[in-house]
């Protein structure tokens, strides 16, 4: 619903709107602006099992913000049902709709490139879950067409919303551990035979541990840069037979930024003995953020100071309680359509959702947030892990230009 300023003197419509606006109007905000904060901004969600039903019951709690059409051929019908909102089982048509302003894509992982190429075609904005794409040729591609369609492409790259990471990245611009060095991320369990395989556990579909669970990557890249060269050893060593994916169990990556600079990444669920963490050391101290046993410890000599890793010491507590009593360990554990997020995942999904909704509204992206919205992050992240997956499979250090170059020239030629 628009409130339809054009054509009126802003003095006219400071009289109907109210205080508020005069507010904003005395701020010089100009009126595209204001037709923006006061737009109600339709979203449609293309595919809504686990997550994107979540994410839509989130966005339609907004303020300014309704789900008009769902699309999905498998649970989209229940979801729009409870929505109160249209099916759609076309893509493009669903893109073509003019209460449509923006997609959320929440697809299987193999499956984003289409309804976000879809959205862009159609001039419309788009929030993209993780992992952007399977390759770097297609992650370029989908970023691109936004950019070129000159719509919004944020990548849901859901850590960086933690509060735990903005409060490491602050602590680390404001120097109190030093230079960053080396960092190292864990994200390991052990899998039992499952009844059925997951979509989530087969590498064509999925991407593996390591695309699947980019989060940690994202991280690490968010706080030394993107990575220069990537080594990864690693391969399936305890889960093969119908009841498993075909997916790599047991995944090491060794990061190489330059300037002296390092991280190494563990995936996997061939790990008897479950951790979840990010470890960050500096110079003058390191800060750890633990996922498992929830919470984020930051040493250094002054001694150790502890902190949350999520929202609230109730969210923290409540994640640790799942990593020490759910059948799957935590880190490795996966939702299905008309399964719920924890807590604390729900937090973050609605700090996420509130985001997208602003910067829909007229909100200026932070600086902290930009790379999520300029095609850096999801770029960085599927070219090093494009790297790493090409160094296991030819057994070599490889450079992240080779991924990125190769594909510029394949684009040009
Ligand atoms: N950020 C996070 O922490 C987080 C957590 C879970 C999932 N995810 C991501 O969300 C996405 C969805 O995962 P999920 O856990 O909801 O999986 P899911 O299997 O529960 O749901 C996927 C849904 O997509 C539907 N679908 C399949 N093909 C489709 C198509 N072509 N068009 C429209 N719908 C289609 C399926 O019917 C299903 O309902 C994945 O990319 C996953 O990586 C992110």
């Amino acid at each position: 619903m628009m409130l339809g300023f054009q054509g009126l003197t802003l003095t006219i419509e400071l009289a109907h709107v109210g205080s508020d606006l005069l507010t904003l109007a005395s701020k010089n905000i100009n009126i595209e602006r204001m037709r923006k904060i006061m737009q109600t901004i339709g979203y449609a969600v293309v595919g809504t099992g686990y997550f994107g039903a979540e994410l839509g019951r989130i966005m339609a709690g907004q303020e300014g913000a309704k789900i008009v059409a769902v699309l999905d051929p498998e649970n989209g019908r229940a979801i729009a049902e409870e929505y109160g909102c249209d099916l759609e089982t076309d893509l493009d048509t669903l893109c073509a709709r003019e209460d449509v302003d923006a997609v959320i894509v929440a697809t299987p992982n193999y499956q984003h490139k289409e309804p976000v190429l879809a959205a862009a075609r159609h001039g419309k904005n788009v929030f993209c879950e993780k992992p952007i794409a399977l390759s770097y040729a297609d992650c370029d591609e989908m970023v691109r067409a936004c950019q070129e369609a000159g719509v919004i492409f944020m990548a849901g790259h859901v850590m960086n919303f933690f509060r735990s990471v903005h409060h490491a990245k602050q602590l680390i611009n404001e120097g109190k551990i030093g230079k960053v060095l080396y960092c190292h991320s864990a994200r390991n369990g052990w899998e039992e035979p499952q009844p059925s395989v997951s979509w989530k556990k087969v590498r064509a579909k999925s991407g593996g541990h390591l695309y699947h669970h980019i989060h940690e990557l994202d991280c690490i890249q968010f706080i030394m840069g993107p990575a220069a060269q990537v080594t990864m050893t690693g391969g399936n060593v305890a889960h093969r037979g119908p009841q498993f994916g075909d997916e790599d169990d047991m995944l090491f990556l060794s990061l190489e930024f330059g300037n002296n600079t390092y991280a190494i990444c563990e995936y996997g669920s061939a790990f008897r003995y479950p951790e979840h963490y990010v470890l960050i050391q500096g110079t003058k101290g390191a800060i750890r953020i633990d996922m498992c046993n929830v919470g984020m410890t930051v040493h250094t000599e002054e001694g150790d100071e502890h902190y949350l890793t999520h929202e609230t010491k109730e969210e923290d507590d409540d994640r640790t309680r799942i990593y020490h009593s759910t059948q799957m360990d935590g880190a490795i554990m996966y939702g299905k359509p008309g399964k719920l997020p924890p807590m604390w995942l729900h937090s973050i999904m609605k700090k996420e959702m509130a985001y997208f909704n602003g910067l829909m509204h007229g909100e200026k992206p932070d600086d902290e947030f930009r790379d999520l919205l300029n095609g850096k992050a999801a770029r960085a992240a599927i070219a090093t892990a494009d790297a790493a997956t090409l160094s296991l499979r030819e057994n070599r250090k490889v450079c992240v230009s080779e991924i990125t170059e190769g594909c510029r020239r394949q684009t040009t030629i």
